[in-house]
């Protein structure tokens, strides 16, 4: 495949405008080159291009679809089927709380509608500062806990729907002084 666009001026013009006249990033290439003739696996480079950029931005999708091969309605059918896939970017924090059986039994859903109140945001939702986005999830494999929320990486378990907002304040506060902090 040719990469030489971006350093041929005159292609360069003849290709202006195509969003995909130019190589994909590095960061990019590099999951895609290692799996380039791999049928099979579609998911797994869509799970490593979330796991780099945190959600599936249009153009790599794209990227996708022209070096490997994939048609896009294939990637965007797959990447909409799955909810682990997100098609927009999420806030710095994502807020996961647990609906699996043995938090919903222990009214994680409570936990769900106060920060759903707090936030000013339901389901899915990112907070306008780009702070927070709120989901659900099934079982993260913390049931002896329950009800569990997760915090990007970090898990807390026994929450109620106060210590759960607590926790929220507490990033707000390492964040510095926001509006959201006084609600
Ligand atoms: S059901 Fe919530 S951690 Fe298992």
């Amino acid at each position: 495949m040719d990469r030489g666009v971006s350093s041929n001026p005159i292609r360069r013009y003849n290709y202006q405008g195509d969003p995909l006249a130019e190589p994909p990033p590095a960061d990019l290439m590099e999951i895609l080159d290692r799996y380039r003739g791999e049928r099979d696996a579609l998911i797994t480079v869509l799970e490593e291009i979330q796991a780099r950029y945190r959600y599936l931005p249009a153009k790599p999708l794209q990227f996708v679809s022209r070096e490997l091969g994939f048609p896009l309605s294939l990637i965007y059918g797959i990447a909409t089927f799955y909810n682990v896939f997100r098609l927009t970017a999420p806030g710095r924090y994502l807020v996961r709380v647990c609906k699996g059986t043995a938090c919903h039994v222990n009214r994680s859903s409570t936990m769900i509608e106060h920060l759903s109140e707090k936030l000013g945001i339901t389901e899915d939702e990112t907070t306008p500062d780009g702070l927070f986005t709120l989901q659900t999830v099934a079982c993260v494999g913390a049931c002896s806990l329950a009800p569990v929320m997760v915090v990007n990486e970090q898990t807390y378990g026994r929450m109620t729907p106060d210590l759960s907002w607590g926790i929220i304040l507490k990033v707000l506060a390492q964040e510095g002084p926001r509006d959201q902090a006084e609600q």
